[in-house]
């Protein structure tokens, strides 16, 4: 018991949905702890959030793949910004999220919904949960308006999606402006992996003549759902909540800038704070600042010294980056290479 309680302790928490995340090894060990016990031990998880893990203990695994997903695509599609990610997936005590609700936060938000929801999916997909498999709605029919018939394991998408929003959605208890954001963002995420699922089709028949096609859904490469959320977070709009009529919590969100009742489109990721800089450490809004980040001194882009730094400066580092190179093939069996070096140097701010 101490063994497995220690390894317990050893595993990373996510403190933004509360997650044991660590490596399959130690999931498994957590698993054997038996529900309740992990249940019990996951920070941060809603009332609702815990009663799904004492009831699908088995799914918590696959929640928390997904969430390493989201949080590893969040991280690459940010590596050259201010803000990286770098709260996501920490066990820090403060400042695990930002304080605020700011387009950083409508992406995070987005990408780990689509992460759980991914990963849901493709654990089904693999007869890895218990509840779920193919979608059985795309099995062997022919479809007479699109001339194929259904063959192979389709993603179930919906299956996936739902669960998602059942397990993800439970957090938000409250109604106000904040929880109303969280709820549409994390709708934005699955909403664009259900968008860019695949269609993959496969042609039988003489010498591929293609008499019979058959196709099923798959999904896509999770960066590209990077992509498109990064694109709907360029997009993003301010919005901010209205109350209902004789009451007193937020019923609906509507767009800042215009004077009308307009609502956020259901593409649109929503935010309701400005960003602050995210150029120096603040512990108001969970900013961590970018002392001590790599910069480029060269790029056009916001990995610029002068961008990522502030105008703070930078230190200049020299290394030397060794590697094989021009290598050759001796028939028959050998490979000779010669060793590269390059000096390189590196920017860090001040
Ligand atoms: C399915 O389970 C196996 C064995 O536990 C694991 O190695 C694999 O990564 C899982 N696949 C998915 C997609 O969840
Ligand atoms: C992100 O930024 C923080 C603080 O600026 C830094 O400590 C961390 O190493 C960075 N993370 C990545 C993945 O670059
Ligand atoms: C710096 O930026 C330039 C221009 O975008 C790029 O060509 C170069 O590879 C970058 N250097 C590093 C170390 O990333």
């Amino acid at each position: 018991m101490r063994v497995t309680l220690s390894l317990l302790h050893l595993c990373r928490t996510l403190p933004y949905i509360g997650l044991v995340l660590c490596g399959d090894g130690c999931v498994s060990s957590v698993l054997a702890l038996g529900a309740s016990i992990i249940c019990s031990k996951m920070a941060g998880l809603a009332p609702r959030q815990r009663a799904f893990c004492q009831i699908r203990p088995d799914a918590m695994v696959a929640i928390g793949t997904g969430a390493r997903i989201g949080t590893e695509e969040c991280q690459h599609q940010f590596q050259h910004s201010r803000w990286n990610c770098s709260a996501l997936g920490e066990k820090t005590l403060f400042g695990q999220e930002l304080n605020i609700g700011c387009r950083e936060m409508a992406f995070s938000y987005a990408i780990l919904s689509a992460g759980i929801a991914y990963a849901i999916i493709s654990a089904c997909n693999h007869g890895n949960l218990t509840d779920c498999g193919c979608d059985q709605e795309k099995i062997g029919y022919y479809d007479k308006g699109k001339g194929w018939r259904w063959g192979g394991c389709s993603a179930d998408v919906a299956h996936g999606i739902r669960f998602s929003q059942e397990f993800v959605d439970a957090r938000e208890v409250k109604r106000n402006a904040r929880t109303l954001m969280n709820l549409h963002n994390n709708h934005v995420g699955r909403q664009m992996l259900e968008k860019n699922v695949r269609l993959e089709c496969k042609c039988h028949g003489v010498s591929g003549s293609c008499t019979l096609k058959t196709c099923w859904v798959t999904l896509p490469n999770f960066r590209e759902i990077g992509f498109v959320l990064k694109e709907r977070y360029e997009q993003a709009v301010m919005v901010e909540a209205v109350r209902g009529r004789r009451q007193m919590q937020a019923a609906f969100l509507k767009l800042k800038t215009t004077h009308g009742y307009r609502k956020p489109a259901a593409t649109d990721l929503v935010y309701i704070d400005r960003s602050p800089s995210f150029c120096e450490e603040e512990p108001a809004t969970g900013s961590l600042g970018t002392q001590g980040r790599m910069c480029n001194r060269t790029s056009p882009q916001a990995d610029n010294c002068e961008l990522m730094c502030c105008g703070r400066g930078y230190n200049t580092f020299q290394y030397t980056h060794v590697w094989q190179c021009d290598c050759k093939f001796h028939w028959c069996c050998r490979v000779t290479c010669s060793t590269c070096t390059e000096q390189i140097h590196a920017y860090t701010c001040n």
